[in-house]
């Protein structure tokens, strides 16, 4: 097995029931399972039995068979190959405070622009690591405002004097002298590539997503084998996944917030929530 998933069974049948607005005891009616051993499930203290893994899913809407391959912890997306681009990417797996969180420094071959994509809220992590790899961003890209992904902008506006850029429904994060906004489909050069901004909201009401190659960086929109928690719309989010991120070739990377990389493909065959959602 590889990384562990962000999200086990509980967590997905609590991002299910979001979807449908559904209590514990509306779903324990639907799927005819008991109520106290949906909420042990939810707090991960006991996994469900096959037959009851199928009900939930077919209450749910989620796919069985990987709806169980989850709960039986047999599935994690198989190793994510370097994207042949002409680009270095490196994965920052950071903490803030005691929660983990990535970050990502890409840097273009050709010229060495390099971009910082979230900050993991961990400023002085980030800062180290460039100096280490001998990179310094010119530009800031937030997937979206969560302090764990747009926390310590001060530190780095200081550090490194760039402008920083979010879609334009975030609340605006604090700390950047110099915060710029996002439109859908814009092209931002770093150095001789162009980095492509795809907006994805539903986690928050302003997420974009951001595409360098072959590579999808998408902050908290999505987890392997999982989606993120719907805070400004659960259709919102579930369209951004199935109409936005889901439409580009298997090949295509995702790097999330939380969790293991994983492509296209994999989410498209395995995730409980998306397959056989997502267009043809
Ligand atoms: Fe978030």
């Amino acid at each position: 097995m590889n990384a562990p998933l962000e999200d086990e069974f509980g967590d997905i049948l609590e991002k299910a029931r979001d979807g449908k607005n559904w209590s514990v005891d509306d779903l324990a009616r639907a799927a005819g399972v008991p109520v106290g051993a949906l909420r042990r499930m939810e707090r991960y203290e006991i996994a469900p039995s096959d037959d009851e893994a199928r009900r939930l899913a077919e209450a749910l809407d989620l796919d069985y068979p990987s709806l169980l391959a989850i709960a039986r912890g047999t599935w994690s997306p198989k190793p994510v190959p370097a994207d042949p681009g002409p680009f270095d990417m490196v994965c920052l797996d950071l903490l803030m405070g005691s929660y983990p969180v990535k970050c990502y420094l890409v840097t273009c071959r050709a010229t060495g622009a390099t971009a910082l994509i979230d900050t993991a809220g961990n400023p002085r992590a980030v800062i180290e690591r460039a100096r280490s790899l001998g990179v310094t961003p010119r530009m800031i890209l937030l997937t979206h405002a969560h302090p764990d992904h747009a926390g310590g902008l001060g530190m780095l506006d200081r550090e490194f004097g760039c402008p920083a850029w979010i879609g334009p429904d975030e609340p605006r994060p604090a700390g950047s002298r110099d915060l710029r906004f996002v439109a859908d489909s814009q092209s931002l050069p770093l150095g001789a590539l162009a980095i492509s901004v795809v907006f994805t909201p539903g986690h928050t009401a302003g997420g974009v997503t951001y595409r360098l190659g072959e590579s999808l960086f998408s902050g908290d929109c999505l987890f392997a084998g999982s989606m993120g928690r719907a805070n400004a719309s659960w259709p919102g989010l579930f369209h951004s996944v199935t109409l936005r991120l889901l439409t580009f070739p298997d090949p295509f990377r995702l790097y999330p917030g939380h969790g293991p990389a994983t492509t296209v493909g994999e989410e498209k065959r395995h995730n409980p929530f998306f397959r056989g959602k997502a267009p043809a």
